[in-house]
């Protein structure tokens, strides 16, 4: 018998990565809720559904606002190392077969936790997770709104581990913080031999985004306000920038009004190597299967589309040639079957 897939099955099973998603921001409420109780961490919502429903956000600073609160439920090592070992399952069940991990240590350093405690728990999920199918990393990120220094203070604390990290980002709020901010940071982080890449073109103009390629990263993450200026969208292109765009994300941030307004597809249409991600997906409502379903509902994506995305996900990924070509057969071996 022939079996026909619907479209969320299909893309569900679709091989694919996720490329940009924030430990911190994959915790469901109810995860969320029971490390509360076992560190002791009193909460200001009474349950996980009262949590859930202060999912509103009006903008960026907004959503880190309570981002930032609730990374307070993090506070051991098996903490760092039950909430990757959690998100690494729930991205297998999404049909991802190679996970980078975004993680900002800033947040937990502040709080006096030692860096070893974050980095043993979250890299030991992670090699736990890892087998002949599935694979992930770690990428450690710093925030844009302290200072280079701080920035620079994080990159010498991660050093022992440095052979594990992926590469190195940057996050947190955008506005008023350019890439330019960090320059000698981003130079010092690629002449420790790591990739990097920056948020930029968020809620930023695309003047953050021109700031971040010429920064010399090897991926942007968001970078949708690159649309509005055909000369960037061209030269993205041209010099093949993969960028990491989170749909669901900017569409409850407000950085779109709606999905059909969302630049992915003339990003995409213009040659630019467009990812789609999920970036903190229990408070965007989505995983990267949604943040595709919605996509291709919204843009009317051709299923070719879907798949040049799913592609450039494993171009843009930081893994071993052999592995890329693994992913690709994987999805090759998915069509045909
Ligand atoms: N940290 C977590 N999610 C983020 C986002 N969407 N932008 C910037 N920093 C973040
Ligand atoms: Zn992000």
């Amino acid at each position: 018998m022939i079996e026909i897939k619907t479209q969320e099955e299909f893309l569900r099973g679709l091989p694919k990565t996720e490329l940009h998603m924030h430990l911190e921001g994959s915790l469901e409420p109810e995860t969320l809720f029971m490390l509360a109780r076992r560190n002791g961490v009193a909460l200001r919502w009474d349950t996980p559904e009262a949590l859930r429903a202060a999912y509103a956000f009006r903008d960026l600073p907004d959503f880190l606002a309570l981002y930032f609160e609730a990374c307070a439920v993090l506070c051991m090592e098996r903490d760092f190392h039950d909430a990757t070992a959690a998100y690494l399952r729930r991205a297998r069940e999404d049909g991802v077969l190679h996970a980078e991990i975004f993680f900002g240590p800033q947040s937990f350093t502040d709080r006096g936790i030692p860096v070893a405690a974050m980095m043993d728990g979250i890299l030991g999920a992670i090699e736990a997770a890892e087998d002949e199918t599935f694979s992930a990393g770690l990428l450690v990120s710093v925030h844009r709104h302290r200072s280079e220094d701080a920035a620079f203070e994080v990159l010498r604390a991660i050093l022992p581990w440095r052979d594990r990290i992926l590469g190195i980002g940057m996050g947190g709020a955008e506005i008023g913080n350019p890439p330019d901010k960090f320059a000698r940071f981003f130079r010092a982080a690629q002449e420790a031999g790591f990739p990097t890449m920056v948020h930029a073109g968020e809620e930023g103009p695309p003047a953050y985004v021109r700031q971040a390629l010429d920064l010399g990263v090897q991926r942007i993450d968001h970078g949708v306000a690159a649309a509005a200026d055909p000369a960037l969208m061209a030269d993205l292109a041209a010099q093949g920038v993969p960028l990491t765009v989170c749909p669901l994300s900017n569409l409850r941030l407000n950085v779109v009004a709606s999905l059909a307004d969302h630049p992915l597809a003339t990003l995409l249409r213009a040659g630019v190597r467009v990812t789609v991600n999920s970036d903190d997906p229990p408070y965007f409502g989505g995983w990267v299967t949604e943040n595709l379903l919605a996509c291709a509902d919204a843009m009317d994506l051709s299923r070719d589309e879907v798949i040049q995305i799913v592609r450039n996900g494993f171009d843009a990924a930081f893994v071993s040639e052999a592995r890329r070509a693994d992913l690709h057969a994987r999805l090759t071996a998915y069509l045909a079957g």
